[in-house]
């Protein structure tokens, strides 16, 4: 096992994946690994007859089994055109019988906060009705979502209900990828990115409508957007009084300024919760208008003992569904926390279902998660053939922000992927995490849209009345807030303790963020933004990214880092092992580490042999790279190509000589170096905490005396992911604010001069 980092681990630098996952989740801990379950659907006949006793109860009763399933083909004839249908559709959706009202409603006030059941129709209609309106002759209408893969799903589905091309009346915009035309009238947007726009253009001019979509998320961009949007709102209805001066502290200087008032701006709030009145009170007392929505009764089950593999009773609990009902009645949803956990479950499903025989109808496992292809994300929507049944695998996204219709059961392990952070060490972590009770409703309300539904809580009912928080807690609240302070700042907002949160953050995690911007120079000593700040933000990455981008033009080698960059934003891996292929795809890997450069210069080699064979897919195949994978990091790297002209850096390249680029480097990511310890584990030089290299680095054999890291990753231990090794002067001489030379000397050697340190900091 990896975890115990004996010696034999060392040799298969992937260990990992086939190792254990150890998850603390709350008092109990969840053990699962592939081996295990490998070894459980061998036994499957075993583990399918030890039936699990609240299925038994309420899924069992009375079924029968004919030997064939009939699947009459459909008849064609009887097809309508697939306009004409959607159209029909549409009339269908629970908000059609308001339009009118919701019209009316949206013409006689500027904020409106508007609330429906998931699936009712708020998403995909409202934009269009107002277009209907005429709303869109005075400008774009936008939506935002706090995913991507909703902003480009329901940017389709609303291209298809009107019958133009995606990306020209109905476009999407999401980081990295712009699918919007000068034609576009509909815009469907993550969160983050309408944020990025207000720093291009403060008052939105371009804007008739826009809707803050899927609020009760309350993600981080979600939260700031709010703030700013009611500023520019509550500004325009306060046009004329004394009053509007009253704000005057919160929001000072630049562009946040009379230039601003939007009358005619129409700001729509809406939520899957019933609970809309925090958000009315926050948008001074703004009239809420409710969807009422058809919801048909749900059963909830529970188990009765808490289960030790939630994938496992998972994976179980679908298969007896699937082969205890009738195939017609409907699709099962199954929530996991990620991607890794999808991909086993569909590996899991796939093998035990191929070990049931022709008796039992065809299962159709559909996966949807943030970095599925998106030529493979349609597969959810697609009707579910006669005869077989879905089962849907996939990550919160479905909660609220997408609805599959079909789904009859719910299948809730209680599990979701949660950010964290710890304002005192900066640290910020992704854990798998208890959901909370709203979250767990909003779950259960999935199985009963169409029809009365069930729903399978893989924990007990103790559990959920004890031990589930009632709401999840705010993104604002539990994040590195460097980001949005920097566009914040950006904005012209400086009193950031005053400014109009829903729910503030902590005060702490506010003083640590304006911390880290001021060592990366981006803010002075008042916490005015610095010329080296308006630049970082122009890019869409996280600031220490930014400024590694920016610090490149002292070391002349902006073409190598934002390549270093682009790759490191990409998202998805880089490499590609198959099962039967590791060693070879290990040998390859290896050889762009060749001389021990490190991870960062390793990426840069990928991309610019890629680049080199005139970014050959063949390539690709022949280095077991993910042609997916570099074709979006060409993108990205496009795009920050792009945004180093508008900043006025000039493209220069430097490869032949490492240091400036490790320099480069660290100017960015300085607060993340490390040092040796024993044993092959490292200490972090500020907020001293034990980590260690990630298997998959290529320096994780090498164990240099310092390095770099891009970023921590918890699984069995604390990782540190993408490293480069650093000669410790470079800290005190790129941020003698931030490191003295006490902080880099051995402790065992011989002392520097005093003085050296305070020297280097003048
Ligand atoms: O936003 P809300 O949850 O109220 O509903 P919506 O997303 O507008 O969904 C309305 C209908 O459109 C549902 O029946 C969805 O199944 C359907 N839809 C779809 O078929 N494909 C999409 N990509 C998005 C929605
Ligand atoms: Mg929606």
């Amino acid at each position: 096992r990896y975890r115990d980092s004996g010696a034999g681990d060392k040799m298969n630098p992937f260990a990992e994946q086939e190792a254990w996952e150890e998850h603390q989740i709350g008092k109990a801990t969840l053990k699962y690994g592939s081996k295990d379950r490998k070894q459980k659907s061998d036994d499957f006949q075993f583990v399918f007859e030890d039936q699990i006793d609240f299925i038994k109860a309420s899924v069992m009763d009375g079924v029968n089994f004919e030997d064939e399933v009939p699947s009459e083909s459909l008849d064609k004839s009887m097809e309508k055109s697939a306009f004409e249908k959607l159209q029909e559709d549409r009339k269908t959706l629970p908000i059609y019988a308001y339009r009118d009202e919701l019209l009316q409603a949206v013409d006689n006030h500027q904020v409106l906060v508007i609330v429906g059941e998931t699936g009712s129709g708020k998403t995909t209609q409202i934009p269009q009705y107002l277009h209907e309106a005429g709303y869109t002759k005075r400008g774009k209408i936008g939506c935002t979502q706090p995913r991507r893969v909703a902003a480009m799903s329901v940017a389709a589905r609303v291209s298809q209900e009107m019958g133009v091309k995606l990306g020209h009346e109905v476009g999407y915009s999401i980081r990295f990828e712009d699918c919007t035309s000068e034609k576009t009238l509909l815009k469907y947007m993550t969160d983050g990115m309408l944020l990025r726009e207000f720093l291009g253009e403060p008052d939105l001019a371009g804007y008739s409508v826009v809707m803050v979509d899927e609020a009760h998320e309350r993600t981080l961009s979600t939260d700031i957007l709010f703030g700013l949007v009611k500023a520019s709102a509550s500004f325009a209805m306060e046009m004329g009084r004394t009053t509007i001066w009253a704000r005057e502290g919160q929001i000072r200087g630049g562009k946040l300024d009379i230039a601003r008032f939007r009358p005619d701006l129409k700001l729509l709030i809406s939520s899957a919760t019933l609970d809309a009145e925090k958000f009315s009170d926050y948008f001074d007392s703004a009239p809420i208008f409710k969807i009422p929505g058809r919801r048909f009764p749900v059963e909830v089950h529970y188990t009765k003992a808490p289960e030790a593999d939630y994938l496992d009773a998972a994976i179980v609990t679908a298969l007896q569904i699937h082969v205890t009902q009738q195939p017609g009645d409907g699709d099962i949803l199954i929530f996991f926390t990620g991607q890794e956990e999808i991909e086993t479950a569909e590996e899991i499903l796939k093998h035990r279902t191929r070990g049931l025989g022709t008796k039992i109808p065809e299962l159709i496992i559909c996966p949807i998660y943030a970095n599925l292809p998106t030529e493979l994300q349609a597969k959810i929507f697609e009707p579910t053939p006669e005869g077989a049944r879905k089962v849907v695998l996939a990550t919160n996204i479905a909660e609220t922000s997408l609805t599959i219709d079909g789904i009859k059961y719910v299948i809730d392990p209680g599990f979701c992927k949660m950010k964290s952070y710890n304002p005192r060490t900066g640290m910020e972590s992704l854990l798998v995490t208890p959901i909370s009770k709203a979250s767990a409703n909003q779950r259960a309300g999935r199985s009963g849209r169409t029809g009365p539904g069930k729903c399978f809580r893989l924990y007990t009912a103790y559990n959920y009345y004890s031990d589930l928080d009632d709401n999840t807690v705010p993104e604002i609240q539990r994040t590195n807030l460097a980001n949005v302070v920097l566009t914040l700042k950006s904005l012209g907002i400086h009193d950031l303790l005053n400014f109009d949160f829903m729910d503030p953050p902590p005060a702490e995690a506010l003083l640590k963020a304006l911390e880290l911007l001021f060592a990366l120079g981006a803010l002075n000593k008042l916490g005015e933004l610095t010329k080296v700040g308006r630049r970082m933000a122009e890019f869409p990455l996280d600031p220490m990214l930014s400024k590694m981008i920016v610090a490149s033009e002292k070391y002349e080698c902006s073409d190598e880092i934002i390549s270093i960059a682009a790759m490191l934003s990409v998202g998805s891996s880089i490499f590609y092992r198959p099962k039967d292929k590791q060693v070879h795809a290990d040998t390859a890997r290896m050889n762009f580490h060749t001389g021990n450069v490190g991870d960062h210069i390793a990426l840069l080699k990928i991309y610019s042999s890629w680049k080199e064979t005139n970014y050959s897919t063949q390539w690709c195949y022949e280095n077991y790279i993910q042609v997916r994978s570099m074709k979006r990091s060409r993108d990205i790297r496009d795009q920050l190509e792009g945004l180093l002209e508008r900043v006025e850096i000039e493209l220069m390249s430097n490869s032949n000589d490492l240091e400036p680029i490790k320099k480069a480097i660290t100017a960015g990511f300085f607060p993340h170096s490390a040092r040796m310890q024993k044993n092959g584990s490292y200490r972090t030089v500020k907020h001293p905490q034990t980590v260690y290299i990630h298997p998959t680095s290529g320096l994780a054999q090498v164990l240099p005396r310092w390095v770099i890291y891009h970023e921590l990753v918890l699984t069995t231990k604390e990782y540190m992911r993408q490293v480069t090794e650093l000669k410790p002067e470079w800290l005190v001489e790129i941020a003698p604010h931030y490191y003295q030379m006490k902080d880099v000397e051995d402790p065992g050697s011989k002392k520097m001069p005093r003085g050296a340190g305070r020297a280097s900091q003048d």
